[in-house]
């Protein structure tokens, strides 16, 4: 499974690289005005960190007409090159866009996805990632993890090669449901990084280990005990 943090904030995402194995960051536009005065600054930045990790860069168009999107979208290729992938939303537009974008070559994301039908016309026109929103889909009645299993299902056996790229999550659990039903990939937030290897149990055990250790050799350590 291929997981991505889901900010645009360059000192978090290093953060997380230093501690998970990440295969990249997603942008919307929402998150990228949390950057608002430094947009500027940290795309150098971004292109920097995506090529010394060789990871993805995810960023959203925000125009509104097909082709300005493609414009917008072969700007950014010609500055992110294989390292980006292009977030259009699944509007009609944005549909249109997908393949004038991979005419040029350029990696597609639809997002904003809330429906398995309009994860379909996106993988049938030709997107390598749609991005559904679990936590919306969850919150308008529907199953989030059940409609990213029929994604997955309706890719195989349309035989299109598209990943789902699940986004928007509250708990740690949606996670692990998605894992089970074949999602190709994950963006999350920091904060869910560090919820998916929280555990009380072993906190618990590693505070056993500590007392123990301490009550036996003090302040050696384990790697004391190797000769020089
Ligand atoms: O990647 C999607 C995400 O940024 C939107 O999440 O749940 O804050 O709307 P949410």
């Amino acid at each position: 499974m291929e997981f991505y943090v889901d900010i645009a904030d360059l000192e978090s995402i290093k953060k997380v690289a230093e501690y998970y194995p990440i295969d990249g960051f997603t942008t919307n536009p929402k998150i990228l005005t949390k950057e608002a005065g430094k947009v500027e600054e940290l795309i150098p930045q971004y292109r920097k960190f995506a090529e010394e990790n060789d990871v993805k860069v995810f960023f959203q168009v925000t125009a509104e007409k097909a082709e300005d999107m493609l414009d917008q979208a072969k700007k950014l290729k010609a500055y992110y090159g294989e390292y980006l992938v292009v977030k259009l939303p699944a509007v009609k537009e944005g549909y249109k866009a997908v393949r004038l974008c991979k005419a040029e070559g350029i990696c597609v994301c639809v997002t904003v996805v809330h429906s398995m039908t309009q994860a379909l016309l996106a993988a049938k026109a030709g997107a390598d990632f749609v991005a559904p929103y679990i936590s919306h889909i969850d919150n308008i009645g529907a199953d989030g993890v059940t409609a990213v299993e029929e994604m997955v299902m309706a890719f195989e056996n349309g035989g299109y090669p598209c990943k789902v790229l699940g986004a928007s999550f509250r708990t740690a659990d949606q996670i692990r449901r998605l894992a089970t039903v074949g999602c190709q990939a994950v963006t999350i937030t920091p904060e869910m990084f560090d919820l998916l290897i929280a555990h009380a149990s072993t906190d618990a055990s590693m505070e056993g280990f500590r007392k123990a250790w301490k009550e036996t050799f003090g302040e050696k350590q384990v790697s004391d005990f190797i000769p020089e």
